[in-house]
This record gives structure tokens, sequence and C-alpha cells, in this order.
């Protein structure tokens, strides 16, 4: 049975980096607030006109040039996003037109922070039934379109002008949520390989009744139209979010999940190399890791240089990770992840 290896990687960010001291230009937060509970120190905001699709564009070529492959050497793409281009088609078309490969089958999946884990088993699927060889799987996201301020001249230090009281009110109103996200976009390149690497186990859920602790409450095809006028002044189109039962969330399930899958593959922490989690907060990953007793260095983070990056956190880390020479061949890896659905789990990966 053929498995998979990774050979190569990439991601983008766009823009310069916004420290949290420039989200203080448009709602009232501080660098302490923000780094005390998150951990994040700065993140990326995709400009007006660019879309995940592009960010992923970007990273994919990053990611053939690291496997020294051509686009066309690709015969799958799987994309991730919680924010396309279009609220339909999806991305992953664009993409695969974008980089010049059109007629390629191109999947998009949605399964927002949890996005790796699906996709791993996705591509579990596909090489085991020999659908397909060379894989590319995208996770980018350009949240900036749910911002909650307007005042973006402001925030990008381009202006001084005074904001408007109604303007701070918008914008504080969602700051909790606001705080937490960034953009970019991680690309990875899968091989099948007779070799004794892929996924060596899961445990993977999905909970529905959970939907509204993360979610969109504007647009969406149970109204007519779809988008309601007063949804703009609503501020729907930002996202809500149950931060207090999110995390509680995390860090009874996460650490639940991996226990089980290490009991049932008769291991400890300790056989596994590197743990690769989502970054949707630092505290949520510190609290597993103790929880785990997993040592620091185990378990790398880069979530104060781009804060929560949804579908794309995970392919970026492990791209720098693969980069910086940390993830090597015959490693057993662990991926953990929780995501809006609610989608949750982990994964056992033979590097
Ligand atoms: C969002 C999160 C950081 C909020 O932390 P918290 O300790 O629960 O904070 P609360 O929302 O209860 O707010 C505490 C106070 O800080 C204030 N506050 C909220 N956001 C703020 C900000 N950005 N800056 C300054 N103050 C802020 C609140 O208004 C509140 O003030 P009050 O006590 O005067 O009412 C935390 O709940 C979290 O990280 N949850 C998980 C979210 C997540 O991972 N989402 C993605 C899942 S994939």
């Amino acid at each position: 049975m053929p498995g998979f290896e990774l050979i190569g990687s990439g991601h983008y960010v766009p823009g310069p980096p916004i420290t949290n001291a420039a989200l203080a230009r448009v709602m009232d937060t501080s660098d302490e607030w923000i780094y005390q509970r998150s951990g994040i120190r700065q993140r990326h905001f995709a400009p007006e006109g660019v879309g995940a699709s592009d960010m992923g564009v970007e990273a994919a070529k990053r990611a053939l040039e690291n496997a020294n492959l051509e686009a066309k050497d690709v015969d799958y793409i799987v994309f991730a996003t919680m924010t396309p281009d279009y609220i339909f088609p999806g991305s992953a078309a664009l993409l695969g037109a974008k980089l010049g490969i059109p007629g390629v089958p191109a999947l998009d999946i949605r399964q927002q922070c949890a996005a790796m884990l699906f996709g791993l088993q996705i591509i579990d699927g596909l090489v085991q039934s020999g659908a397909a060889k060379t894989i590319l799987f995208v996770g980018a996201e350009a949240h900036a379109g749910f911002m909650p301020w307007t005042a973006w001249d402001v925030l990008m230090g381009e202006s001084d002008r005074e904001l408007t009281q109604e303007e701070r009110d918008k914008a504080n109103e969602h700051r909790a949520l606001a705080v937490l996200f960034g953009d970019g976009a991680g690309a990875l390149i899968f091989r099948a390989t007779e070799r004794d690497a892929g996924l060596r186990g899961m445990k993977l859920y999905s909970d529905g009744r959970f939907a509204e602790l993360l979610y969109v409450p504007g647009g969406g095809f149970r109204t007519r139209p779809y988008w309601k006028e007063h949804h703009y002044g609503e501020q729907a189109y930002v996202p809500r979010m149950d931060g207090r039962e999110l995390f509680r969330f995390a860090v009874t399930k996460l650490p639940r999940a991996a226990k089980d899958l290490l009991k049932e593959k008769d291991l400890t922490g300790d056989g596994v190399d590197v743990f690769i989690a989502h970054q949707a907060n630092l505290r949520i990953n510190e609290y597993i890791r103790d929880h785990l007793k997993v040592p620091r260095e185990k378990m790398p983070m880069n979530i104060d240089r781009f804060g929560n990056t949804s579908a794309g956190t995970i392919p970026i880390l492990v791209d720098e990770l693969h980069r910086a020479g940390t993830l090597k061949k015959g490693q057993l890896n662990m991926m953990l992840a929780l995501g809006a659905g609610v989608h949750w789990g982990c994964a056992l990966v033979r590097w």
C-alpha cells in the first residue's frame, strides 16, 4: 500500500507585519492584553483585491520550487479556506488556473482551522486508491475582509485622522475576535511513496451542535436574498465567537483525542518526535503541552508572528519546520487542531 511523503513546502504572508500597537490605533486594545491572552505580537493582512487564491498561488510557487517540480507535475489540488474569493465557486479551481494547470482536479474543503487533518485523510485516500500521485495541499486565508474596522488607512499608519466614536465602537465590539486572526497561505506538496511514510493513525471529530461558537451570522442561503441590506449596519459579516467556550472546548477535546490516539497505538508522548499544533492561542497549546507532558522544544510555535491564519496555520508551520530541518524522514509526528464547525482531532504521520 503506498503512503505519502512531503517533498516540498512554501508559505506566503501579505504586506508588512501589523503589530498589536497598530491595532490599538483603530480600537481600544494593547500589546499587553493581546500578548498575555494569546501569545500574538503581530499578524499580516491581505490588501484589498488580494484573495485566498492569490496568496495560495504564491505559497504554491515556493513549494514547487522547494520540491524542484513544475506546476504541471501536480495531479491533484486540495485547497482549504474559510475565506474564499467568491461565496461560490470555491477557490481551488481558481488556484489551479492561476498556477497554469487548468484541468487538474481541485477540491475545496472547509474545515477552517482543522483543515489540515481532513486534508491528510484525503491525501491518504487519493494515494491509496491510485487516484493521484503528486498532491498540492494549500491552506490560505484572507480574514481582512471580516475585520470590524473600516479605517485601514489609520491602521496602516497612512493617516493619523481621529476616528469617529462610531468607528471605534464598532471595532471595539469585536475586538476579542479581531486581534486573533491574520492572513497568509501555506502550501505542501505530498507524493505517493512505497517508503514507510504517511498517515499512521487519526482521531477526527465534527459536532455541528456547536457551529455557533464561531460563525458568520450574515449571508447564507437560508434567507432570500442571501444577503440583507441591514446585515451591513449590524456588522453581520464579522464572525461571532464565544471565545471562552471555544477555549474550554480546545483544552478538553484536544488532549483527550491525543491521549486516545497514543493509547490506541500503544505509544506515549515520548514516542512522538514533533507535535505540530494549530496556532489559535499560545495558552491553549501550553495547556495541551503541559497536560501531555510534552517538552517545550517538541511543540514549536509561531503564533507570535502570524496570529491565527486558520487553514493556513499548520501548512505555514510545517513549511518553517521543514525548511529549518526540524522535520526529518522517519520521524513520527503528531498534528493537532480544532476549528469552527466544530471540527477537531489529531493525526500521527510517519514523516
Ligand atoms: C478570545 C480570548 C483571547 C478572550 O479572552 P478572555 O479572557 O476570555 O476575555 P473576555 O472575552 O472574557 O474579555 C475579558 C475582558 O477583556 C476585554 N477585551 C476583549 N478583547 C479585548 C482586546 N482585544 N483588548 C483589550 N481588552 C479586550 C473584554 O471587554 C473584557 O472586559 P470586561 O471584563 O471589562 O468586560 C480567549 O477567550 C480565547 O483565546 N479563546 C479561544 C478563541 C479561539 O481559539 N478561537 C479560534 C478557534 S479555531
